[in-house]
């Protein structure tokens, strides 16, 4: 039904190498942001690569179009293969980031909405919409969209046709798998599977979920 995506929210490099390989087998990507990458280094996307999943740069990166572009080509070459950025600096911040995801052959997502509470905030009143808008006139390969509003999943869907969907806040923020995986291309999941204490275990309980 949906790919499974394991956020590696963790900041030391021994945890994220024997967490990763304890669940390799059990989940389609790795999806690795500021936690780890400030603990340990960058070069941990290279030791990560050897498990041969694709991994994802949360770095929800946010500048001006040449700094993006700059931020890009680094999360690029160290290995990733995808990268997600916000949306509000605009449409040509966003195809910085869409430009040099796809000459390095990877991907760009683009947060439309975010999943913890405090997000209607700002993300409200049509602003995911819009970004989905800009995510189709951008040529951008998809967008981050909150497994703890299922509707809003099925709206932003509507608005984005094949383009594909990750969906953060599946088992920690409150999410279910059974209702959000048939909505996504990708469920993501970081404390449930990173946090238990066995990891492995846990990842396989999303296994009726996995295509
Ligand atoms: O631990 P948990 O499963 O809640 O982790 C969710 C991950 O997805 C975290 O890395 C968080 O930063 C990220 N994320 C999110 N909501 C978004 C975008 C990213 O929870 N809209």
């Amino acid at each position: 039904m949906t790919d499974l995506v394991l956020s590696l929210d963790v900041t030391d490099r021994t945890s994220a190498l024997s967490i990763a390989a304890a669940c390799a087998e059990e989940v389609d990507a790795i999806k690795v942001g500021y936690p780890l990458v400030l603990g340990t280094g960058l070069g941990i996307a290279r030791d990560l690569a050897d498990l041969g999943l694709p991994l994802i740069a949360d770095f929800k990166v946010a500048d001006i179009p040449n700094t993006n572009m700059l931020i890009c080509d680094q999360v690029f070459e160290a290995g990733f293969s995808a990268v997600i950025a916000q949306a509000f600096p605009g449409p040509d911040s966003i195809a910085a980031c869409v430009e040099s995801a796809h000459a390095h052959g990877g991907e760009c997502y683009v947060v439309a909405e975010m999943s913890h509470p405090g997000a209607l905030t700002f993300f409200s009143e049509g602003v995911p919409e819009a970004i989905c808008r800009l995510v189709v006139e951008n040529g951008a390969d998809g967008i981050i969209a909150p497994a703890t509003r299922p509707a809003r999943i099925k709206v932003l869907r509507n608005l984005i046709g094949e383009k594909k969907i990750l969906s953060p806040g599946v088992g920690a923020q409150g999410g279910d798998p059974a209702e959000v995986a048939p909505l996504v291309d990708g469920m993501i999941v970081g404390r449930a599977i990173y946090g238990a204490v066995d990891p492995a275990a846990a990842a396989r309980a999303y296994a009726p979920y996995r295509r």
